[in-house]
């Protein structure tokens, strides 16, 4: 059972995936240059990092918390929760409303106070780390923010950076179509401010819940809760919103409308994001544990462990995403595509037509709605190889017949391209076979492949060429 993150890192560090570093190391780049180091050499079975000895700050800094594909197999493909998704997809509307009501059900459990925690004098305080050179300033850069919305009292957790701008504010990066952000615009149109609590450092289970793109309205810590296998312990401070009771740090503030310019900082699109103006979060009260470990991430260009995270949960999502459309075999997120810029998916064609069909569904699918390149290919190509993919796009795909542009459509943010921010175009690319109901006069070719007796023949004299 790991129960926060001193409990996970043993059992990383058991499994040899952790490393404890400890050479006196600087906030300003150092550990984000050697955690980038770590990812670039082994991708994504790389190992969390504890720093032990941070120049001027007596807390330890772990990163890289989610960079080891076999261990979030490990932790989150055993759980029900697999079976469940599974079960929602095969047996029907009533097993998938089952479903809903078992994450509804796995409710949180929340205590009155935070006990056996320091108040700390203000953000100066953690080792909040500058990630690359031209950043414009310090990020924290793996907070749980935790909002209750103001319409229904519906929680939400999400991950979003957070830029320190003096010891008692920070900005708030949640892009418009996020939790936290739907929450803040419905406080701006009450007139309130919005209470906001952050968590920093917590067990794998909140965090992988807090990054997981849940449906808005689901509550992040009954779906952590579900993961565990036992309820997400909360603890209340005052009006703030519940955190985890195994938080390492937690941060009590509000956001008010207020904005202030934020960025560059350099992002997992491997470029540095453009300045734009953000909320700005008021610190209110800053609580740490007796020992407390600070949590940091670092992203950039691909490697780096929000692309391990995100090629686990696309595949953790994708019994969900086949419940919609049930064409649709596989969905693959390239890391190389930053999540949002490209989509492949694969199909088993039913109707003429179908590759688009399942193209547009996944263009009105929660953040799957930002994808820029959206791809359909047949079954018969193994989407997770990019190699295959790039053979199956050029050679099956007739580009004024295949190529849709969408124009004036909301768009990732974080894609610079786009003339306007967060407002573009997509295009969706048909690279399946054509069939004749969908045009195609002239048969289309057999892709080649060998006799099944003659290769295997064939490989055996093959083996004896010495
Ligand atoms: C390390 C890391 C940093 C992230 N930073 C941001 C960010 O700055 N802004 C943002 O909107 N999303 C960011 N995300 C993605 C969100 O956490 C993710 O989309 C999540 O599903 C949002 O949850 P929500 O839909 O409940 O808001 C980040 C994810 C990770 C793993």
């Amino acid at each position: 059972m790991i129960n926060d993150l001193s409990g996970y890192l043993a059992y990383l560090s058991k499994k040899g995936r952790a490393a404890t570093i400890r050479e006196k190391v600087s906030t300003e780049c150092e550990i984000s240059a050697i955690t980038n180091l770590e990812n670039r050499t082994h991708r994504n079975e790389s190992r969390a990092l504890v720093f032990e000895n941070v120049d001027g700050y007596d807390m330890p800094v772990a990163t890289n918390l989610l960079g080891s594909l076999p261990t979030l197999s490990e932790l989150f493909n055993q759980l029900p929760l697999s079976d469940l998704i599974l079960k929602m997809h095969t047996a029907g509307k009533m097993e998938m409303l089952k479903g809903a009501k078992a994450v509804m059900d796995s409710k949180p459990k929340i205590s009155a106070s935070l006990s056996g925690y320091k108040r700390l004098g203000g953000l100066d305080e953690l080792p909040v780390l500058k990630v690359w050179p031209k950043d414009s300033g310090r990020f924290i850069t793996l907070p749980l923010v935790i909002t209750n919305s103001p319409s229904d009292g519906s929680t939400n957790v999400g991950i979003y950076r957070m830029q320190v701008f003096d010891s008692e504010t920070t900005g708030m990066h949640w892009q418009s179509q996020k939790g936290g952000a739907i929450h803040a615009a419905e406080a701006a149109e009450a007139g309130t401010a919005l209470k906001v609590s952050v968590a920093i450092g917590t067990d794998p289970y909140n965090l992988m819940a807090a990054v997981a793109p849940l449906p808005q309205g689901i509550n992040e810590f009954a779906f952590s809760g579900m993961m565990r296998g036992s309820s997400t312990n909360l603890v209340r401070n005052g009006e703030y919103p519940a955190v985890p009771s195994n938080s390492e740090i937690v941060i009590n503030g509000h956001v008010d409308g207020e904005k202030k310019m934020e960025g560059p900082f350099g992002d997992h699109t491997g470029y540095y994001s453009i300045p734009e103006p953000a909320h700005v979060f008021h610190v209110d009260a800053i609580y740490a544990k007796e020992h407390p470990i600070y949590a940091a991430s670092v992203v950039g260009f691909p490697w780096s462990e929000d692309a391990v995270a995100a090629e686990f949960l696309s595949g953790y999502l994708k019994p969900m995403i086949k419940a919609v459309n049930s064409s649709i075999v596989d969905i693959y997120l390239p890391s190389e595509g930053a999540f949002t810029n490209m989509c492949f998916i694969s199909i088993k064609k039913r109707f003429p037509g179908d590759a688009k069909k399942a193209m547009f569904g996944i263009l009105g699918l929660g953040q799957l709605s930002l994808t820029k390149i959206v791809v359909a290919f047949d079954d018969d190509v193994n989407i997770r190889d990019l190699s295959t993919a790039m053979w199956a796009l050029s050679t099956r795909v007739d580009p004024e017949r295949d190529i849709q542009i969408i124009k004036g459509t909301s768009t990732d943010s974080l894609d610079h391209a786009s003339s306007i921010s967060a407002y573009g175009s997509k295009v969706l690319i048909d690279a399946t076979k054509k069939t004749r109901e969908e045009g195609y006069a002239r048969g289309w070719p057999e892709t080649i492949s060998m006799d099944g007796p003659v290769e295997s023949e064939a490989e055996k004299k093959w083996k004896r060429i010495k």
